[in-house]
């Protein structure tokens, strides 16, 4: 029998600043399996699709109670959720962790009270990890390797020396898997290639800070930029708009600012598709119906992977590079069309 949510905290649309999806103001049925979904927030467009993708799975339909916290980025405001989501009994906790570490306490309490904690996306740095029972999510690090080993092939075929590539990296939420990943991947290409890295600074994942850094920056060494790596599409909407307002030109094209972007958002592959992204690498953000599969194997009394990596692609504007290769294994980079982007769901 599932633990039962008070019905009292059902009678409203937010309680504590959750929202009860969809049942409001009735009480979860005795088979209905009650989910509290701690969210980081809604800073992008791989978020929402995130967020829509867990909301769509954890449906009533589908046997579900879900009650959904959006952290607004702040990680106090989660460690709040998930106190709540205990209070209220839930069969499972589902945290999409904005930074890695400071979650030990929380967790513990989770295990405590014996309710089944699954990591989602991002990643926690905990001291024990029976603290959560399984993540699932992207491999943050490849993705940078990837993104790295990109950059290594199309300058070499363009016939640009090592030493002439000057980068800016835009990195996301500081703390968090994906800018860790993602800033080490393209600082170990720095290393391993010699590129000169001008600027390292946070644009937290948005369109709006990735914007006002880039404008910083290129107020500072605009002339001497060659490449923006921005740790999301969101962070390249706004840097691109920068750009373009500073009067420089972005593209692969001598002469051009080249962007590199991660997450291969609708919007990301058709700034692609027009050359103002050069290199978009993929982060899925659907990750419900693999939360759901895992949850299905718990309520069967089965076994569940530790952790679980999504696989992921590469798309270029053009065929410069068609493959690249992170620790002997091969990945396919592939040419966008306006098919692939008519087929993405988000
Ligand atoms: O953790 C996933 C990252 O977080 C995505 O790349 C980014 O868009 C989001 O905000």
């Amino acid at each position: 029998m599932k633990k039962k949510i008070v019905s009292a905290l059902l009678t409203a649309t937010m309680v504590c600043g959750m929202s009860v999806v969809p049942a409001v103001g009735v009480a979860a049925a005795d088979d209905t399996i009650t989910v509290g979904f701690s969210q980081v927030g809604a800073e992008s467009d791989w978020r929402t699709a995130n967020t829509e993708s867990m909301k769509s799975t954890f449906s009533e339909e589908n046997g579900y109670e879900l009650i959904f916290d959006d952290a607004q980025q702040k990680q106090e405001n989660q460690l709040t959720a998930i106190r709540n989501f205990i209070q209220q009994e839930v069969d499972y906790i589902l945290l999409a962790p904005v930074t890695e570490t400071g979650w030990d306490t929380v967790l513990q309490e989770a295990k405590d009270a014996d309710i089944s904690v699954i990591i989602v996306a991002r990643m926690v740095d905990v001291s024990d990890d029976s603290l959560y029972t399984t993540w699932i999510g992207t491999d943050s690090l490849l993705e940078g390797r990837k993104a790295a080993e990109w950059l290594n092939a199309y300058t070499t075929a363009k016939g640009i020396d090592a030493k002439d590539v000057n980068i800016v990296d835009i990195q996301g939420t500081i703390g968090s898997t994906a800018q860790i990943g993602r800033s080490k991947g393209l600082e170990e290409g720095v290393d391993n290639y010699g590129w000169n890295l001008l600027a390292q600074q946070s644009g937290e994942f948005t369109q709006a800070k990735g914007q006002e850094v880039m404008e910083s920056i290129l107020k500072q060494s605009g002339d001497d930029i060659d490449v923006v790596y921005c740790e999301n599409d969101n962070e390249a909407f706004g840097a691109i708009d920068a750009i373009e307002a500073a009067g420089y030109e972005v593209g692969g094209e001598e002469g051009q600012i080249l962007v590199m972007s991660f997450d291969t958002t609708n919007a990301g592959l058709t700034d692609t598709l027009s050359g103002k992204i050069t290199l978009d690498t993929e982060c899925n953000p659907l990750h419900g119906p693999r939360v759901q599969e895992i949850i299905e194997k718990l309520e069967a009394g089965e076994e569940v992977d530790k952790q679980a990596y999504v696989d992921e692609e590469m798309f270029a504007a053009d065929d410069t590079v068609t493959s690249i290769k992170v620790d002997d294994a091969d990945y396919e980079v592939t040419t966008i069309t306006q098919d692939i982007i008519d087929g993405r769901a988000y």
